[in-house]
């Protein structure tokens, strides 16, 4: 069965009140895109084309006037709404029937990811059809994150949600590619302490079976979040270093379905038409030779 995309992009946001009490978190901008551009093309060099977005209630609208159904993209979007933040694993039972029992890559609407042979890992991930894939990323505080217990031959022991004590310095990123079987796994999660479905719990039952990876995401990789204030401007100026640098674009849904083949030039030209003499606009057309 082919993969299917999830990207998660509901919360509170209350970390970056006042800023996302009138928008989306996944709305404001990185530098010179809005963030859940960042997660999508992550998808789409996946060779993702089918997505689910989830989103709060409130905020749907607003996501549907920037990403339409997806076929602007070559894409199909589904969207889907979580009623209140109960839990990352909640995902997988709103999207439980959108999956029909296709295995799936979810990816957090706040998470971005950049580095070299990024399409390989991610197709290395793809390929998997029994089990799951998570990536383990080295971070200077992993106490913010769901975090890799290593036993001392190396094998993964378990991935604990912000010990108070990290076990390693590897962090969980927010990219999980499960198989089929995830709903159902997350049906048996019970609520954490704080109230939540926890994604850790649904990655624990794969573990029990000896079903899970965990791949690592070398140095050579960013894996920014965006979930402070401090974070957000350090991913936008990261995305401005790079993209200034390089004159290529980041994140851009435009230039990778143009890529891989799933939108032809005229479509790209329309895009780029839309965003009429501005940068991005000018930057479609020079993909266009
Ligand atoms: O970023 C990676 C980390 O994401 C992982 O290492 C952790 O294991 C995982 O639990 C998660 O931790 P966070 O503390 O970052 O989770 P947070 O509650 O901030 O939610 C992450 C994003 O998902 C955020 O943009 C809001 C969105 N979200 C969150 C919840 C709980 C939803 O859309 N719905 C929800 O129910």
């Amino acid at each position: 069965m082919t993969r299917k995309g999830i990207i998660l992009a509901g919360g509170s946001g209350t970390r970056l009140y006042p800023i996302t009490i009138g928008v989306s978190k996944q709305l404001l901008p990185v530098y010179d895109k809005p963030m859940i551009y960042y997660p999508l093309t992550v998808l789409m060099l996946a060779g993702i084309r089918e997505i689910a977005v989830i989103t709060t209630p409130d905020d749907q609208e607003q996501f549907q006037r920037l990403m339409g159904d997806g076929s602007q993209w070559g894409l199909s979007i589904t969207w889907l709404k979580q009623p209140r933040p109960e839990g990352l694993a909640q995902a997988y039972l709103l999207a439980e029937e959108f999956l029909a029992g296709a295995p799936s890559a979810m990816v957090l609407g706040d998470n971005l990811f950049f580095g070299h042979g990024l399409p390989e890992l991610l197709a290395k991930a793809g390929a998997r059809e029994v089990g799951g894939t998570v990536f383990g990323y080295r971070v200077a505080d992993p106490e913010r994150y769901g975090v890799v217990d290593f036993a001392p031959d190396g094998e993964v022991r378990a991935i604990i949600e912000k010990p108070e004590v990290a076990p390693s310095r590897y962090a969980v990123t927010g990219l999980y590619f499960l198989d089929g079987t995830a709903p159902e796994r997350a049906r048996a999660v019970q609520p954490s302490a704080r109230g939540e479905l926890e994604i850790v719990s649904v990655l624990e039952s794969y573990l029990a079976d000896g079903g899970l990876g965990v791949e690592q995401m070398g140095r050579g990789y960013a894996w920014l979040d965006t979930g402070t204030l401090g974070s957000l401007l350090d991913a936008g100026n990261f995305v401005r270093t790079l993209s200034e640098r390089q004159g290529q674009q980041i994140g851009s849904p435009d230039e990778v379905a143009h890529m891989l083949g799933w939108i032809d030039d005229a479509a790209l030209e329309a895009r780029a038409k839309l965003f009429g003499k501005n940068a991005y606009g000018a930057y479609l057309r020079s993909l266009l030779g």
